[in-house]
């Protein structure tokens, strides 16, 4: 009798441990048809590519955190938009002359606002610690030619993760997303596509689909043909844009499967909220 309570209690557990884990899954994407993913975290709030703007994108329910990646002097994967720190933070030269220990003390708040003084750069291990959990991370490396042996350090960080279901990586750099294709072929990559060459031939989208998950436009270059050419190839596409007032309806009309966004208030009126509860 004692022996079948134990079993009983047993089953019981792995049932609810199943449930936890599928709800887990859930919460992560609000709308599988179309993602909503927050262009440098929630940019049009927070300072981009900062923890606070990757906390407001988890607040206002994104599915996805976008985010930008570097090599610091030190070999630690920074997260920032440009090579160089001028733009966005209180120091001058590139990310790749600078320790992360020197990063640290960049304040990389106040060029957004006063509000977010003090605020500091974070690396790649960060956002995975304090993100991984609550919501998908799309990860772009950036100008990846220029940080020989980047791709290899991601591939290792992203294998200390059993479950890669929610991150994606993407680049504008074919090779380097065939490179990491290469290595871990269960973490699903994206190309970007330059505005200029968005219209891509049925070569190179063969080629392309042979080993992307995903085909990333900007808005105001598509057209719903080309979405259907992905489609047709088993493709998935996201769209981004900084200034096509008509983002979100150019989106729903191509029928693209996510917007990538700043939920700004700029350009457009009002914050995106492509969250369907
Ligand atoms: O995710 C698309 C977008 O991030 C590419 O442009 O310059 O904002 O990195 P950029
Ligand atoms: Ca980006």
């Amino acid at each position: 009798m004692r022996k079948f309570n134990i079993v009983w209690i047993m089953m019981v557990g792995a049932c609810l441990l199943m449930l936890v884990g599928y709800n887990d899954q859930t919460k992560r994407v609000h709308n599988p048809d179309m993602v909503s993913i927050a262009h440098r975290g929630a940019s049009g709030f927070a300072p981009e590519n900062t923890r606070s703007a990757f906390s407001k994108g988890v607040e206002l329910q994104a599915d996805y955190l976008e985010c930008d990646i570097h090599l610091s002097k030190d070999g630690e994967l920074i997260i920032m938009h440009d090579e160089k720190i001028d733009r966005t933070t209180s120091g001058s030269g590139f990310i790749k002359d600078y320790t992360l220990a020197e990063l640290r003390e960049l304040d990389a708040g106040s060029s957004f606002s006063e509000e977010f003084q003090g605020e500091q750069i974070m690396t790649l291990n960060e956002l995975l610690d304090e993100f991984y959990e609550q919501i998908g991370l799309l990860i772009e490396l950036k100008y990846p030619e220029n940080y020989p042996g980047i791709e290899e350090r991601v591939v290792s960080l992203l294998k200390n993760y059993e479950d890669l279901s929610s991150i994606i990586i993407q680049s504008f750099d074919v090779d380097s997303m065939k490179k990491i294709h290469t290595m871990l072929p269960e973490l699903e990559v994206a190309v970007l596509v330059h505005p200029s060459e968005s219209i891509l031939s049925a070569k190179k989208l063969d080629e392309l689909t042979s080993f992307a998950s995903y085909i990333n436009f900007n808005v105001s270059f598509l057209n719903k043909r080309m979405v259907d050419k992905v489609h047709e190839r088993g493709g998935k596409v996201f769209v981004w844009s900084k200034k096509d007032k008509k983002l979100v309806a150019k989106a729903q009309k191509y029928g693209v499967d996510g917007i990538i966004s700043d939920f700004t208030k700029w350009p457009i009126d009002e914050p995106i909220y492509l969250v369907q509860e």
